[in-house]
């Protein structure tokens, strides 16, 4: 079988799942002694390119991190598990989940203290988006999250429209710099 740019191969959802595993040092916490919410962004987005990038097979930019619950704090010297899942692929661009767990090294006990959506656009080496392949869900949990990302789709589209025009209309609105 042959693949091209335009007709690229579907793939299943454990062919780009992803896992990253940190330790949660001074550098990365805040004066309470707990991981910085924008460093466990950080985590994130790069737990969720991974997966972006593995189902792709190409450059991936993130557009938008639309969705993130922090759950409870995570500790210095935990250690931050986050595994990633491509839920669909549309035409250029893939929604991904990240679920993260934090792991306290002394009592041994595991929770979830993070969970988000992403979604990252395949980009070709002229900067120009990309077509990505079709995902093939095939267990009853990659079915439901497969359609859930639709509907996820369709409220993202509504809202990026809307920031746009609003983004148009201040631009109209701003007096000009001289
Ligand atoms: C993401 C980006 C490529 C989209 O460009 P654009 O001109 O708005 O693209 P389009 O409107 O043609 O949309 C292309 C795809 O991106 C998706 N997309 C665009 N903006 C989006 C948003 N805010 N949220 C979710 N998806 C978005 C569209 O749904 C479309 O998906 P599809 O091809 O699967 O249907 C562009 O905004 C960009 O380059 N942003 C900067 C990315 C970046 O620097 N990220 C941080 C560092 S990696």
């Amino acid at each position: 079988m042959s693949s091209t740019p335009n007709d690229p191969i579907a793939r299943n959802v454990a062919s780009s799942q992803s896992e990253m595993t940190e330790i949660i040092l001074p550098n990365d916490t805040n004066i309470l002694v707990s991981l910085l919410g924008g460093r466990l962004m950080h985590f994130i987005d790069l737990t969720g390119a991974m997966a972006a990038y593995r189902h792709s097979h190409a450059n991936i930019v993130t557009a938008a991190m639309d969705h993130i619950d922090f759950i409870r704090p995570v500790h210095l010297g935990d250690l931050l598990t986050l595994k990633s899942s491509v839920n669909r692929a549309f035409t250029t661009s893939m929604e991904v989940g990240v679920k993260v767990w934090a792991e306290n090294t002394r009592t041994g006990s595991v929770d979830h203290v993070a969970s988000a959506y992403l979604v990252f656009v395949a980009i070709d080496n002229q900067g120009r988006r990309q077509k990505v392949p079709q995902l093939l869900p095939e267990t009853p949990d990659e079915i439901r999250r497969y359609e859930d990302a639709l509907r996820r789709r369709e409220y993202r589209d509504a809202e990026t429209t809307r920031r746009k025009e609003a983004r148009l209309t201040t631009a109209r609105e701003m007096p000009a710099i001289e």
